[in-house]
Protein backbone atom coordinates (compact mmCIF):
# COMPACT_ATOMS: atom_id res chain seq x y z
CA UNK A 1 0.00 0.00 0.00
CA UNK A 2 1.50 3.63 -0.81
CA UNK A 3 1.20 6.68 1.29
CA UNK A 4 2.78 10.01 1.52
CA UNK A 5 5.08 9.18 3.81
CA UNK A 6 6.14 7.00 5.84
CA UNK A 7 7.65 7.83 9.39
CA UNK A 8 9.98 5.29 11.06
CA UNK A 9 10.23 5.08 14.87
CA UNK A 10 7.96 6.34 17.55
CA UNK A 11 9.58 8.26 20.19
CA UNK A 12 8.64 12.04 20.25
CA UNK A 13 10.36 13.31 16.55
CA UNK A 14 8.08 10.04 15.27
CA UNK A 15 4.94 10.45 16.79
CA UNK A 16 4.84 14.33 16.32
CA UNK A 17 6.24 14.47 12.82
CA UNK A 18 2.87 11.87 12.80
CA UNK A 19 0.71 14.40 14.20
CA UNK A 20 2.36 17.18 12.15
CA UNK A 21 1.87 15.22 8.86
CA UNK A 22 -1.97 14.12 9.45
CA UNK A 23 -2.59 17.99 10.39
CA UNK A 24 -1.10 19.18 6.94
CA UNK A 25 -3.63 15.95 5.11
CA UNK A 26 -0.95 13.77 4.27
CA UNK A 27 -0.94 9.90 4.35
CA UNK A 28 1.09 9.08 6.96
CA UNK A 29 2.18 5.34 8.43
CA UNK A 30 4.26 5.31 11.13
CA UNK A 31 6.40 2.27 12.04
CA UNK A 32 8.06 1.24 15.01
CA UNK A 33 10.20 -1.99 15.41
CA UNK A 34 8.54 -2.29 19.46
CA UNK A 35 5.25 -1.33 21.02
CA UNK A 36 5.02 2.96 20.29
CA UNK A 37 5.72 3.54 24.09
CA UNK A 38 8.84 2.69 23.77
CA UNK A 39 12.83 3.76 22.75
CA UNK A 40 14.80 6.33 24.24
CA UNK A 41 11.66 9.12 24.61
CA UNK A 42 10.12 6.78 26.71
CA UNK A 43 12.99 6.44 28.88
CA UNK A 44 14.16 9.95 29.41
CA UNK A 45 13.74 11.18 33.24
CA UNK A 46 15.03 15.22 32.67
CA UNK A 47 12.65 16.64 30.08
CA UNK A 48 13.06 19.55 28.09
CA UNK A 49 14.86 22.37 27.32
CA UNK A 50 12.87 25.16 25.95
CA UNK A 51 13.48 29.08 26.47
CA UNK A 52 11.45 30.49 29.31
CA UNK A 53 10.90 34.14 27.70
CA UNK A 54 12.07 36.01 24.57
CA UNK A 55 14.86 37.42 27.05
CA UNK A 56 16.10 33.71 27.61
CA UNK A 57 16.78 33.04 23.46
CA UNK A 58 19.90 34.30 23.94
CA UNK A 59 21.39 32.93 26.72
CA UNK A 60 19.75 29.18 25.62
CA UNK A 61 21.57 29.99 22.41
CA UNK A 62 24.64 30.56 23.78
CA UNK A 63 24.82 27.87 26.33
CA UNK A 64 24.29 25.13 23.14
CA UNK A 65 26.95 26.45 21.53
CA UNK A 66 28.70 26.62 24.55
CA UNK A 67 28.58 22.83 25.42
CA UNK A 68 29.12 22.34 21.46
CA UNK A 69 32.59 22.92 22.07
CA UNK A 70 32.94 24.81 18.78
CA UNK A 71 31.24 22.52 16.76
CA UNK A 72 27.64 23.82 16.42
CA UNK A 73 26.27 25.01 13.62
CA UNK A 74 25.41 28.46 15.00
CA UNK A 75 22.53 28.71 12.62
CA UNK A 76 20.75 25.76 12.96
CA UNK A 77 20.86 26.49 17.03
CA UNK A 78 19.39 30.03 16.57
CA UNK A 79 16.62 28.29 14.60
CA UNK A 80 16.44 25.40 17.02
CA UNK A 81 16.14 27.89 20.19
CA UNK A 82 14.10 30.37 18.34
CA UNK A 83 11.55 27.87 17.25
CA UNK A 84 11.25 25.70 20.56
CA UNK A 85 8.61 27.50 22.19
CA UNK A 86 5.85 27.08 19.86
CA UNK A 87 6.31 23.44 20.02
CA UNK A 88 5.90 23.78 23.87
CA UNK A 89 2.75 25.38 23.39
CA UNK A 90 1.26 22.07 21.14
CA UNK A 91 2.63 19.52 23.64
CA UNK A 92 0.39 21.45 26.31
CA UNK A 93 -2.26 21.40 23.67
CA UNK A 94 -1.85 17.65 22.94
CA UNK A 95 -1.83 17.26 27.25
CA UNK A 96 1.51 16.53 27.97
CA UNK A 97 1.19 17.78 32.19
CA UNK A 98 4.53 20.08 32.32
CA UNK A 99 5.09 21.01 36.05
CA UNK A 100 5.09 24.71 36.81
CA UNK A 101 8.88 24.39 38.09
CA UNK A 102 11.93 24.58 35.93
CA UNK A 103 15.07 22.96 36.79
CA UNK A 104 18.76 23.70 36.09
CA UNK A 105 20.82 20.95 34.32
CA UNK A 106 24.52 20.45 33.62
CA UNK A 107 25.83 23.64 31.09
CA UNK A 108 22.22 25.73 31.65
CA UNK A 109 22.94 29.04 32.79
CA UNK A 110 18.97 29.49 33.98
CA UNK A 111 16.39 26.93 34.94
CA UNK A 112 14.62 26.08 31.39
CA UNK A 113 14.18 22.08 31.72
CA UNK A 114 10.60 21.67 31.34
CA UNK A 115 9.22 18.06 33.31
CA UNK A 116 6.51 15.94 33.66
CA UNK A 117 5.35 13.47 36.41
CA UNK A 118 8.50 14.08 38.38
CA UNK A 119 11.44 12.53 36.92
CA UNK A 120 9.66 10.41 34.25
CA UNK A 121 9.13 13.54 31.52
CA UNK A 122 9.93 11.74 28.33
CA UNK A 123 7.21 8.69 29.04
CA UNK A 124 4.69 11.29 30.23
CA UNK A 125 5.43 12.99 26.25
CA UNK A 126 5.50 9.42 24.89
CA UNK A 127 2.34 8.23 26.35
CA UNK A 128 0.22 11.59 25.99
CA UNK A 129 1.09 11.54 22.94
CA UNK A 130 0.84 8.04 21.52
CA UNK A 131 -2.53 8.35 22.77
CA UNK A 132 -3.35 11.68 20.35
CA UNK A 133 -1.68 9.62 17.43
CA UNK A 134 -4.48 6.60 18.23
CA UNK A 135 -7.25 9.13 18.87
CA UNK A 136 -7.07 10.49 15.51
CA UNK A 137 -6.55 7.55 13.73
CA UNK A 138 -3.29 7.52 12.16
CA UNK A 139 -2.27 4.57 10.68
CA UNK A 140 0.71 2.41 12.77
CA UNK A 141 2.58 -0.42 12.62
CA UNK A 142 4.09 -1.75 15.48
CA UNK A 143 6.43 -4.93 15.93
CA UNK A 144 7.38 -4.28 11.97
CA UNK A 145 11.69 -3.93 11.64
CA UNK A 146 12.40 -2.02 8.70
CA UNK A 147 15.01 -4.37 7.32
CA UNK A 148 16.33 -2.04 4.04
CA UNK A 149 15.48 1.13 2.18
CA UNK A 150 14.02 0.71 -1.38
CA UNK A 151 15.23 2.68 -3.99
CA UNK A 152 14.24 3.78 -7.48
CA UNK A 153 16.42 3.44 -10.22
CA UNK A 154 17.42 7.18 -9.98
CA UNK A 155 18.76 6.54 -6.57
CA UNK A 156 15.74 8.11 -4.64
CA UNK A 157 14.54 6.57 -1.38
CA UNK A 158 10.66 5.00 -2.37
CA UNK A 159 10.09 3.12 0.83
CA UNK A 160 11.03 0.75 3.28
CA UNK A 161 11.08 -3.34 3.75
CA UNK A 162 10.00 -4.47 7.00
CA UNK A 163 9.26 -7.80 8.53
CA UNK A 164 5.93 -7.83 7.88
CA UNK A 165 6.06 -6.23 3.77
CA UNK A 166 6.99 -3.74 1.53
CA UNK A 167 5.65 -0.17 2.11
CA UNK A 168 6.79 2.73 -0.77
CA UNK A 169 5.66 5.95 -0.06
CA UNK A 170 6.66 9.98 -1.36
CA UNK A 171 9.08 10.07 1.23
CA UNK A 172 10.75 8.79 4.21
CA UNK A 173 11.32 9.88 7.46
CA UNK A 174 14.22 8.30 9.85
CA UNK A 175 13.13 8.95 13.58
CA UNK A 176 14.72 5.82 14.22
CA UNK A 177 17.17 7.09 17.34
CA UNK A 178 20.87 6.30 17.84
CA UNK A 179 23.15 3.45 18.83
CA UNK A 180 23.60 3.14 22.15
CA UNK A 181 23.67 -0.19 22.15
CA UNK A 182 26.55 -0.81 20.29
CA UNK A 183 28.23 -0.11 23.34
CA UNK A 184 28.31 -2.54 26.61
CA UNK A 185 27.07 -0.24 29.61
CA UNK A 186 24.60 2.40 28.29
CA UNK A 187 21.06 3.81 29.21
CA UNK A 188 19.99 3.72 25.66
CA UNK A 189 17.18 1.18 25.67
CA UNK A 190 17.64 -2.82 23.86
CA UNK A 191 15.66 -0.72 20.94
CA UNK A 192 18.66 1.70 20.33
CA UNK A 193 20.77 0.13 17.29
CA UNK A 194 21.71 2.35 14.88
CA UNK A 195 19.10 1.24 12.48
CA UNK A 196 18.41 4.15 10.66
CA UNK A 197 22.04 4.95 10.62
CA UNK A 198 22.91 1.93 9.29
CA UNK A 199 19.81 1.88 6.35
CA UNK A 200 20.51 5.41 5.40
CA UNK A 201 24.62 4.52 5.12
CA UNK A 202 24.17 1.37 2.96
CA UNK A 203 21.94 3.40 0.68
CA UNK A 204 24.77 5.75 0.11
CA UNK A 205 24.24 8.51 2.55
CA UNK A 206 26.57 10.98 4.39
CA UNK A 207 27.04 10.39 7.90
CA UNK A 208 28.90 13.03 9.75
CA UNK A 209 30.65 13.36 13.34
CA UNK A 210 30.12 10.08 14.30
CA UNK A 211 32.90 9.34 17.00
CA UNK A 212 31.04 12.14 19.23
CA UNK A 213 29.22 9.75 21.61
CA UNK A 214 28.14 11.16 24.57
CA UNK A 215 28.78 9.55 28.26
CA UNK A 216 26.02 10.69 30.89
CA UNK A 217 28.09 11.56 34.06
CA UNK A 218 25.78 9.98 36.67
CA UNK A 219 24.49 6.23 35.98
CA UNK A 220 23.72 3.28 38.28
CA UNK A 221 25.39 0.54 37.06
CA UNK A 222 23.57 -2.71 37.94
CA UNK A 223 25.45 -5.70 36.11
CA UNK A 224 25.67 -4.43 32.59
CA UNK A 225 22.66 -2.21 32.60
CA UNK A 226 23.08 1.73 33.50
CA UNK A 227 20.37 3.77 35.55
CA UNK A 228 20.07 6.96 34.92
CA UNK A 229 20.36 9.27 37.78
CA UNK A 230 19.24 12.43 35.60
CA UNK A 231 21.35 15.77 35.77
CA UNK A 232 17.70 17.43 37.41
CA UNK A 233 19.38 15.96 40.64
CA UNK A 234 22.27 17.80 40.59
CA UNK A 235 19.95 20.97 39.21
CA UNK A 236 18.45 20.42 42.59
CA UNK A 237 21.45 20.48 44.36
CA UNK A 238 22.98 17.17 44.43
CA UNK A 239 26.50 16.93 45.17
CA UNK A 240 29.14 14.58 43.75
CA UNK A 241 31.51 13.11 46.72
CA UNK A 242 34.91 11.38 45.58
CA UNK A 243 35.91 7.83 47.37
CA UNK A 244 36.73 9.55 50.39
CA UNK A 245 33.60 11.41 50.37
CA UNK A 246 34.94 14.93 49.63
CA UNK A 247 33.61 17.18 47.10
CA UNK A 248 35.90 17.57 44.02
CA UNK A 249 34.20 19.20 41.04
CA UNK A 250 35.97 22.65 41.65
CA UNK A 251 38.98 21.63 40.94
CA UNK A 252 37.83 20.88 37.23
CA UNK A 253 35.15 23.44 36.53
CA UNK A 254 34.08 26.65 38.05
CA UNK A 255 30.00 25.52 37.60
CA UNK A 256 30.87 22.74 39.50
CA UNK A 257 28.11 19.67 39.60
CA UNK A 258 26.40 21.97 36.70
CA UNK A 259 29.11 21.92 33.95
CA UNK A 260 28.52 20.63 30.96
CA UNK A 261 28.37 17.16 30.18
CA UNK A 262 31.53 16.22 29.13
CA UNK A 263 33.31 17.94 31.53
CA UNK A 264 31.61 16.18 34.73
CA UNK A 265 31.41 12.70 33.08
CA UNK A 266 35.59 12.87 32.48
CA UNK A 267 35.92 14.23 35.90
CA UNK A 268 33.78 11.53 37.67
CA UNK A 269 36.08 8.78 35.55
CA UNK A 270 39.55 10.23 36.99
CA UNK A 271 38.30 10.51 40.63
CA UNK A 272 36.59 7.15 40.59
CA UNK A 273 40.59 5.89 39.05
CA UNK A 274 42.10 8.16 42.05
CA UNK A 275 39.87 7.26 44.42
CA UNK A 276 37.80 4.14 43.57
CA UNK A 277 34.80 5.51 43.79
CA UNK A 278 32.13 8.49 43.44
CA UNK A 279 28.87 9.05 44.33
CA UNK A 280 26.25 11.44 44.02
CA UNK A 281 24.69 12.36 47.19
CA UNK A 282 21.03 13.95 47.37
CA UNK A 283 20.61 13.08 51.44
CA UNK A 284 20.33 16.73 52.42
CA UNK A 285 17.81 17.39 49.76
CA UNK A 286 15.37 15.52 51.85
CA UNK A 287 13.13 12.44 52.16
CA UNK A 288 9.97 13.95 51.40
CA UNK A 289 11.30 16.06 48.40
CA UNK A 290 13.64 13.20 46.66
CA UNK A 291 10.60 10.90 47.12
CA UNK A 292 8.32 13.36 45.29
CA UNK A 293 10.64 14.83 42.82
CA UNK A 294 12.51 11.86 41.73
CA UNK A 295 10.02 8.85 42.19
CA UNK A 296 10.82 7.08 39.17
CA UNK A 297 14.50 7.18 40.34
CA UNK A 298 13.56 6.26 43.67
CA UNK A 299 11.79 3.39 43.31
CA UNK A 300 13.98 1.71 40.91
CA UNK A 301 17.46 2.03 43.09
CA UNK A 302 15.36 1.07 46.27
CA UNK A 303 14.66 -2.33 44.29
CA UNK A 304 18.31 -2.77 43.87
CA UNK A 305 18.71 -1.88 47.29
CA UNK A 306 19.61 1.97 47.40
CA UNK A 307 17.88 4.29 49.44
CA UNK A 308 18.69 7.56 47.71
CA UNK A 309 17.52 10.01 50.33
CA UNK A 310 19.32 8.12 53.28
CA UNK A 311 22.44 7.05 51.08
CA UNK A 312 25.14 8.36 48.99
CA UNK A 313 24.96 6.30 45.34
CA UNK A 314 27.67 5.15 43.70
CA UNK A 315 27.58 6.36 40.08
CA UNK A 316 29.85 6.17 36.91
CA UNK A 317 29.37 8.02 33.61
CA UNK A 318 28.02 5.27 30.65
CA UNK A 319 27.16 6.08 27.14
CA UNK A 320 23.58 8.05 27.07
CA UNK A 321 23.42 10.10 23.59
CA UNK A 322 24.68 9.68 20.09
CA UNK A 323 25.72 12.71 19.30
CA UNK A 324 26.96 12.08 15.22
CA UNK A 325 24.39 10.84 12.53
CA UNK A 326 23.07 11.17 9.41
CA UNK A 327 23.68 14.73 7.74
CA UNK A 328 20.82 16.42 7.25
CA UNK A 329 20.15 20.37 6.56
CA UNK A 330 18.19 22.21 8.53
CA UNK A 331 14.95 20.86 7.24
CA UNK A 332 15.92 17.14 7.85
CA UNK A 333 16.93 16.88 4.19
CA UNK A 334 19.78 13.64 3.82
CA UNK A 335 21.74 13.75 1.13
CA UNK A 336 19.70 11.44 -0.39
CA UNK A 337 16.84 12.33 -2.44
CA UNK A 338 13.37 11.48 -0.88
CA UNK A 339 15.15 10.26 2.59
CA UNK A 340 14.45 12.70 5.09
CA UNK A 341 15.78 12.34 8.74
CA UNK A 342 14.99 13.97 12.37
CA UNK A 343 15.75 13.37 15.76
CA UNK A 344 18.93 11.34 17.39
CA UNK A 345 19.07 9.47 14.31
CA UNK A 346 20.36 12.97 12.77
CA UNK A 347 23.37 15.01 13.12
CA UNK A 348 21.80 18.06 12.57
CA UNK A 349 24.59 20.65 13.58
CA UNK A 350 22.62 21.63 16.87
CA UNK A 351 25.09 19.32 19.05
CA UNK A 352 27.95 20.17 17.64
CA UNK A 353 30.73 17.99 19.87
CA UNK A 354 28.92 18.22 23.10
CA UNK A 355 24.97 18.04 23.44
CA UNK A 356 23.80 20.53 26.12
CA UNK A 357 21.09 18.54 28.56
CA UNK A 358 17.62 18.29 27.29
CA UNK A 359 18.09 19.82 23.86
CA UNK A 360 17.38 16.64 22.48
CA UNK A 361 13.75 15.91 22.82
CA UNK A 362 12.76 20.03 21.54
CA UNK A 363 15.24 18.77 18.73
CA UNK A 364 12.56 16.14 17.49
CA UNK A 365 10.25 18.23 17.79
CA UNK A 366 11.42 21.34 15.35
CA UNK A 367 13.32 19.49 13.30
CA UNK A 368 10.49 16.32 13.29
CA UNK A 369 8.08 19.48 11.74
CA UNK A 370 10.45 21.19 9.22
CA UNK A 371 11.13 17.43 7.85
CA UNK A 372 7.53 16.84 7.52
CA UNK A 373 7.13 20.16 5.87
CA UNK A 374 9.82 19.79 3.44
CA UNK A 375 8.75 16.34 2.73
CA UNK A 376 5.49 17.91 1.35
CA UNK A 377 7.55 19.96 -0.42
CA UNK A 378 9.20 17.02 -2.44
CA UNK A 379 6.56 14.08 -2.55
CA UNK A 380 7.80 11.88 -5.67
CA UNK A 381 6.36 8.43 -6.13
CA UNK A 382 8.45 5.95 -8.16
CA UNK A 383 8.78 2.42 -8.81
CA UNK A 384 11.26 0.33 -6.81
CA UNK A 385 13.81 -1.02 -8.51
CA UNK A 386 16.44 -2.20 -5.68
CA UNK A 387 16.97 -2.70 -1.79
CA UNK A 388 19.17 -2.15 0.48
CA UNK A 389 21.43 -5.22 1.47
CA UNK A 390 20.73 -7.32 4.96
CA UNK A 391 23.44 -7.45 6.81
CA UNK A 392 24.36 -9.66 10.00
CA UNK A 393 26.58 -10.19 12.82
CA UNK A 394 26.46 -13.37 15.24
CA UNK A 395 26.05 -10.93 17.95
CA UNK A 396 25.73 -7.89 19.31
CA UNK A 397 28.19 -8.35 22.10
CA UNK A 398 30.97 -9.19 19.60
CA UNK A 399 30.26 -5.75 18.82
CA UNK A 400 29.89 -4.01 22.53
CA UNK A 401 33.07 -5.70 23.68
CA UNK A 402 35.28 -4.26 20.90
CA UNK A 403 34.27 -0.58 20.83
CA UNK A 404 33.75 -0.33 24.70
CA UNK A 405 37.10 -1.10 24.94
CA UNK A 406 38.37 0.70 21.85
CA UNK A 407 36.44 3.91 21.72
CA UNK A 408 35.55 4.11 25.38
CA UNK A 409 35.03 7.59 27.54
CA UNK A 410 39.28 7.92 27.17
CA UNK A 411 40.89 6.42 23.74
CA UNK A 412 43.95 6.45 22.19
CA UNK A 413 45.45 5.65 18.53
CA UNK A 414 45.99 1.94 20.05
CA UNK A 415 42.86 1.43 21.62
CA UNK A 416 40.93 2.42 18.15
CA UNK A 417 43.36 0.57 16.31
CA UNK A 418 42.92 -2.72 17.92
CA UNK A 419 39.40 -1.94 17.79
CA UNK A 420 39.29 -1.75 14.21
CA UNK A 421 41.24 -5.05 13.78
CA UNK A 422 39.07 -6.62 15.73
CA UNK A 423 35.77 -5.63 15.36
CA UNK A 424 33.55 -8.18 13.16
CA UNK A 425 32.58 -7.44 9.98
CA UNK A 426 28.90 -7.35 8.97
CA UNK A 427 28.19 -10.23 6.79
CA UNK A 428 25.64 -10.11 3.82
CA UNK A 429 22.88 -12.59 4.30
CA UNK A 430 19.46 -12.57 6.28
CA UNK A 431 19.12 -13.62 9.98
CA UNK A 432 17.04 -12.68 13.02
CA UNK A 433 15.91 -9.25 14.01
CA UNK A 434 18.74 -10.31 16.51
CA UNK A 435 21.84 -10.60 14.26
CA UNK A 436 20.40 -7.59 11.59
CA UNK A 437 20.48 -5.30 14.53
CA UNK A 438 24.16 -6.30 15.59
CA UNK A 439 24.87 -6.29 11.72
CA UNK A 440 23.99 -2.95 11.42
CA UNK A 441 25.89 -1.84 14.66
CA UNK A 442 28.68 -3.76 12.81
CA UNK A 443 28.58 -1.60 9.85
CA UNK A 444 28.54 2.04 11.82
CA UNK A 445 30.78 1.31 14.50
CA UNK A 446 33.50 0.99 12.19
CA UNK A 447 32.84 5.09 11.20
CA UNK A 448 32.89 5.57 14.95
CA UNK A 449 36.26 3.87 15.02
CA UNK A 450 37.68 5.68 12.01
CA UNK A 451 36.23 9.02 12.94
CA UNK A 452 37.62 8.43 16.79
CA UNK A 453 41.31 7.69 14.95
CA UNK A 454 41.34 10.59 12.84
CA UNK A 455 40.52 13.05 14.88
CA UNK A 456 43.76 13.86 16.58
CA UNK A 457 42.06 16.18 19.36
CA UNK A 458 39.83 15.91 22.52
CA UNK A 459 37.08 17.87 22.08
CA UNK A 460 33.59 17.59 23.47
CA UNK A 461 32.56 13.55 23.71
CA UNK A 462 35.42 12.66 22.19
CA UNK A 463 38.81 13.18 24.33
CA UNK A 464 41.84 11.69 22.78
CA UNK A 465 44.61 10.92 25.95
CA UNK A 466 46.90 10.96 23.51
CA UNK A 467 45.68 14.37 21.79
CA UNK A 468 44.41 15.65 25.20
CA UNK A 469 43.90 19.43 23.12
CA UNK A 470 41.28 20.62 21.06
CA UNK A 471 42.94 21.58 17.98
CA UNK A 472 41.31 22.51 14.04
CA UNK A 473 37.26 22.81 14.19
CA UNK A 474 35.92 20.48 11.69
CA UNK A 475 33.90 17.84 10.80
CA UNK A 476 34.04 14.26 9.90
CA UNK A 477 32.07 12.55 7.23
CA UNK A 478 31.10 9.46 5.72
CA UNK A 479 30.20 7.92 2.75
CA UNK A 480 30.09 4.68 1.06
CA UNK A 481 29.43 3.12 -2.42
CA UNK A 482 25.63 1.84 -1.90
CA UNK A 483 25.32 -1.62 -1.05
CA UNK A 484 22.31 -2.19 -2.90
CA UNK A 485 20.58 -5.58 -4.84
CA UNK A 486 17.79 -5.80 -7.22
CA UNK A 487 14.07 -6.47 -6.42
O1 LIG B 1 20.01 13.71 32.92
C1 LIG B 1 19.02 13.59 32.22
O2 LIG B 1 17.88 13.58 32.66
C2 LIG B 1 19.23 13.45 30.80
C3 LIG B 1 18.92 14.44 30.02
C4 LIG B 1 19.32 14.40 28.61
O3 LIG B 1 19.97 13.45 28.18
O4 LIG B 1 19.01 15.34 27.87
Amino acid sequence: MQHDLLIVGSGITGLYAALHAKALGLSVLLISKAKLESGSTFWAQGGLAFPTSPEDIEPHIQDTLKAGRGLCDESTVRLFVEEASQHLEKLLSYGVPFEDHQTLEGGHSHPRVFHAWGDASGRAVSVTLTQVVRDQGIEVLEGAFVQSLLLSDTGRVVGVQTTEGNHVAGAVLLASGGFGQMYPVTTAPEEATGDGIALAYRAGAVLRDMEFVQFHPTVFLAGNRGLLITEAARGEGALLLNGQMERFMHQYDPLQELAPRDVVARAIDAEETKTGRVYLDLRHLGEAFVQQRFPSIYERLKSQGVDISREPVPVSPAVHYTIGGILTDTNGKTTLEGLYAAGEVASSGLHGANRLASNSLPEGLVFGVRAVEAARQDLKFEIPASRTVLETVGSKASVQQVIGAGAGINRTAETIRLALQTLPHPEPRAGSIEELEAGNLARIADTVLRGALEREESRGGHFRTDYPEPDEVRHSLFQIPPLLEPL
